[in-house]
């Protein structure tokens, strides 16, 4: 099995690890020192890998089969086993280095100084080096948590920034205070769906389309669910701004009710949920008796691997970006209780795999939840 190294992005890097396990289901994801670098034990194919890293929110890049070289060992040692490395896994064309640092500076050591000394060894191996267009990207990253550096033939920009700003939620047609974040929207869609190739995902109550705009985006087939007709043409309307290739099916009706709403042929893989807050439209449900109820239509016509991903609001609560939410640990749910909610997922047939907090403003956190379907007895 090979051992890449994932390179996840710095703005939540639990979340971030927990989506390249989604993204790559055959992969052993294993958490090293590092803040930012997990060790991907792999029989993905690198197009299976490439495929995952092209709609992942939270990863930069997977270097393959790479280098992880303690600084403290020495530089030398390490330019000895780069070139080891472009000896054993040689590529044809052209190639360049990639290099970049996580979480600071580590004294001595430049990502361009060491750059520069890997090109040489890049030349001398008679690669033609080409910064602009390479057919290949050695990518080098200078980790300052654990004093690691990490080296291997890339997938991946290697950008912190997803091009996020390219589509913020702000700058749509449609757009209401409810609208979700796209690098969060990205991420859970990713996170309930998994590969492209596992099936559509379900934006259960879409509102100005947060979810749906990125499953599209991302390649995916996607059904939105809207009970207010007045959102269903907003969320068009932002889905034609966004001119994803991949068409999204926006259906007017009632998310508790899905066998009745959605095509027959539907193949839903993931299951993405922002429930309004406080009461809902309709006004006949409390919070978590909604959520339950769409639990449970959800469960109905979900497939054998599908996972359920909600997102709600939460009391202000300290940024927990390493690490998932303990199974112990108490959250405080703006509206309803945890403990409630969590028995809903029990007893709609999901089970709980993790809970992350995102940190949101002084007094507003959100849970992020992502189920699996309960094996049964
Ligand atoms: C918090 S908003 C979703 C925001 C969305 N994630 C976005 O990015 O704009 C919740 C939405 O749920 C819809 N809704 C409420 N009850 C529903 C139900 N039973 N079925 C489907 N949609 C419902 C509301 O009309 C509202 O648009």
């Amino acid at each position: 099995m090979a051992k890449h190294v994932a390179c996840l992005r710095g703005w939540h890097p639990a979340l971030a690890r927990a989506e390249i396990a989604a993204l790559l289901p055959s992969s052993t994801i294993t958490r090293i020192d590092a803040r930012r670098l997990v060790l991907v034990e792999s029989d993905e194919s690198p197009a299976e890998i490439e495929d995952a890293i092209e709609c992942s929110s939270g990863c930069q890049a997977v270097l393959f089969d790479a280098i992880l070289w303690p600084i403290s060992d020495g530089i030398e040692g390490f330019l000895d086993a780069v070139g080891a490395y472009l000896t054993a896994s040689p590529r044809h064309g052209s190639a360049a280095v990639r290099a970049w640092r996580h979480e600071g500076k580590v004294d001595g050591v430049r990502p361009s100084q060491l750059a520069g000394s890997i090109g040489g060894l890049l030349s001398a191996s008679n690669y033609v080096i080409d910064l602009e267009h390479p057919d290949h990207r050695l990518g080098l990253v200078v980790d300052a948590s654990s004093m690691t550096l990490a080296c291997g033939w890339m997938i991946g920009t290697g950008d912190d920034s997803d091009g996020i700003s390219a589509r913020r939620a702000t700058d749509r047609p449609f757009f209401k205070p409810v609208s979700l974040d796209p690098r969060l929207a990205r991420l859970a869609v990713n996170l309930a769906s998994g590969p492209r190739c596992n099936g559509a995902t379900l934006d259960l109550m879409t509102g100005t389309g947060g979810f749906a705009i990125e499953a599209a985006l991302s390649g995916r087939s996607v059904f939105a669910i809207d009970l207010d007709p007045v959102m269903i043409a907003g969320a068009q309307q932002n889905l034609d701004w966004a001119s994803a290739q991949n068409p999204c099916t926006l259906l007017q009706g009632d998310a508790t009710n899905l066998a009745s709403l959605l095509p027959s042929s539907a193949t839903v893989a993931g299951f993405v949920l922002d429930p309004p807050y406080g009461r809902n439209s309709q006004g006949s449900l409390e919070p978590e008796h909604l959520i339950e109820a769409v639990l449970e239509s959800s469960r109905q016509v979900a497939q054998a691997h599908a996972a359920f991903v909600l997102i709600v609001p939460i009391q202000s609560h300290a940024d927990q970006l390493d690490e998932a939410i303990q199974d112990e640990a108490t959250i405080e749910l703006l509206h309803g209780n945890w403990h409630t909610l969590s028995n809903a997922f029990a007893a709609t047939g999901w089970r709980i795999q993790g809970r992350w907090v995102e940190h949101v403003h002084a007094s507003l956190s959100r849970l992020i939840v992502h189920a699996v379907i309960a094996p049964q007895d």
